[in-house]
């Protein structure tokens, strides 16, 4: 799915130098209704022009253009007739190739910053004079290149922005990208609308090409999904059902350490929403078995996976012995961070081994991702477009050992009882406060090891704590602790306490990540 392979569709090269942005600012693009794809700054020129971008963007860095070993760019980029934008870093270096001045300057602006615009130009056409702009950066450009006309600048940077719009070459010292930029998404938006990309980067497209990119794939084949119960894999195999129907077999192992709910919701209501083919197995006793008597996290951790591996082979195996010609491909969840995080090819692979095992050598499967491309929030969108239910498509992170690392200590049947009980009335709080979608993970963890004294109707109870964590974070690398309302942590304790026997004490954690992490364990 790119520009190159679907003429309805036009490419945006975002060059990444580094910058902590490169992601929001495809993000942003794409939210304009534009395809658009990160390389790496290191690319050949050449290469960049062989996917026929439509436009160019140059993204931000943390280095000085003139440091040693600094990303630069061919300066032939600059005369392929291809319309590019230089955001901050990206700014600099363009401004460096062709004959501008970029100075250190003592002023370093970091932060929100006012913004005059000097002439409105292309960017700027229709926005105000003063405006307010997210900047990061040391060196400043003092000088614009022969040709550019400089529209805007700040009381630190005199260059803050200039544009040669006959060549196509435009660029910006701030962020337009950040949503502290206030008019940075017109500014973008001015840039593709001047670069010629059409808005045609819509939900019914993704869908329709991922369905065709699937079908060109497959052919004739047959195909088996692994369900965790998560968004990236319900959406992944709705998609493939939608591609090739039948050709395609789900597996859902339900180990027995998922939320209250869960596995029914995966048994009926995304069949029913989406017909797909599914074998449920019920392998909770084996779970129970493996990690009966285990404490330690890690040994917990393995025990689940391997597991997990036996599980999911020996129902591949039937599968495959049950089809005439065998099975073909293995569909997996892979999402767009994943595969530029790692940076290389090899991402799907770590995702396999990661999420299904080190699958047997008689079990050769080629591999079909058809979410590669997209962002989790695109995903999310595709699945709604799908018709899979909101429970499903809106669901929280949650981690693939499930419940056996929200449980200090044994995992034990009762336990994961009490912990899905009390966790079902935390969700169910969260959901009443109308909090669900500003929370990023909410939920419950049990310390199965520990017991504190209580008294509940003049008897003294003699129970096991329950710590409630809830977090907001952007990508789970840093979370914050959420700051619940006191009414809603009020009625989450008072409600585990009275409905969930065995439970006398809620306690609230106020971690951050770091140091904490999200999970327990
Ligand atoms: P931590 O606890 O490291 O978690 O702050 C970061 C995010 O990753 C999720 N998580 C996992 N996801 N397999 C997964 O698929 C795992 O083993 C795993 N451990 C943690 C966690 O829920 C959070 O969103």
């Amino acid at each position: 799915m790119s520009g190159a392979s679907d003429p309805t569709l036009d490419t945006v090269l975002v060059v990444d130098f580094g910058a902590q942005y490169a992601q929001l600012i495809a993000r942003r693009v794409r939210e304009c209704h534009v395809y658009s794809e990160i390389v790496p700054w290191s690319m050949p020129v050449a290469e960049m022009l062989a996917k026929q971008p439509r436009a160019i963007i140059l993204s931000g860095g943390p280095k000085s253009v003139y440091s040693p070993g600094a990303p630069g760019i061919d300066p032939a980029l600059f005369d392929a007739g291809v319309s590019t934008l230089g955001i901050c870093y990206g700014h600099q270096v363009m401004a460096a190739a062709l004959g501008g001045t970029v100075e250190r300057t003592a002023l370093a602006e970091y932060g929100a910053t006012r913004l005059d615009v000097r002439t409105p130009g292309v960017l700027f056409a229709g926005l105000p004079a003063a405006q307010q702009v997210w900047m990061s950066h040391g060196d400043t450009v003092s000088a614009a290149p022969g040709g550019f006309t400089v529209t805007a600048s700040t009381a630190a940077t005199p260059v803050a922005g200039f544009e040669d719009p006959a060549r196509g070459l435009y660029g910006v010292q701030f962020h337009p990208e950040v949503m502290h930029s206030e008019r940075g998404v017109e500014v973008l938006r001015h840039f593709l609308h001047a670069a010629g990309c059409r808005p045609t980067w819509t939900m019914l497209n993704i869908v329709e090409d991922a369905v065709e990119a699937v079908r060109a794939q497959v052919g004739a084949g047959r195909a088996i999904c692994g369900l965790s119960g998560g968004v990236d894999s319900a959406v992944a195999a709705a998609l493939v059902q939608r591609a090739i129907g039948d050709q395609l077999t789900c597996v859902f192992v339900d180990h027995g350490l998922l939320r209250k709910g869960e596995a029914e919701q995966v048994e009926s209501d995304f069949v029913a929403s989406t017909g797909v083919d599914l074998v449920h197995v019920k392998a909770t006793d084996r779970f129970a078995s493996a990690l009966a008597g285990v404490t330690d996290p890690e040994a917990k951790r393995k025990a689940i996976g391997r597991e997990f591996i036996r599980v999911f082979e020996e129902a591949a195996r039937d599968i495959v012995a049950g089809t005439e010609g065998g099975i073909d491909f293995l569909v997996q969840g892979t999402l767009y961070p994943d595969v530029i995080e790692s940076g290389s090819p090899t991402a799907a692979k770590i995702k396999s081994h990661h999420n299904v095992g080190g699958l047997p050598e008689d079990l050769q499967f080629a591999l079909v991702e058809p979410l590669r491309t997209l962002f989790k929030d695109e995903v999310r969108r595709v699945g709604e477009e799908l018709g899979l239910p909101e429970e499903i498509v809106w669901r929280q992170p949650f981690p693939g050992p499930g419940l056996g690392v929200r449980i200090i200590g044994e995992v034990t049947p009762e336990r994961l009882e009490l912990l899905r009980d009390a966790d079902a009335v935390v969700r169910e709080e969260i959901t009443r406060a109308g909090l669900d979608r500003e929370i990023w993970q909410v939920f419950a963890v049990l310390l199965g090891d520990v017991r504190s004294v209580g008294v509940m109707g003049d008897e003294r109870t003699y129970g096991h704590p329950v710590v409630v964590r809830a977090v907001t974070s952007e990508d789970a690398m840093t979370a914050d602790w959420a700051r619940l309302p006191y009414g809603v942590l009020e009625r989450i304790s008072n409600r585990i306490i009275n409905e969930v026997p065995g439970i006398n004490r809620v306690a609230y954690d106020v971690t951050s990540k770091p140091p904490g992490t999200i999970e327990w364990e």
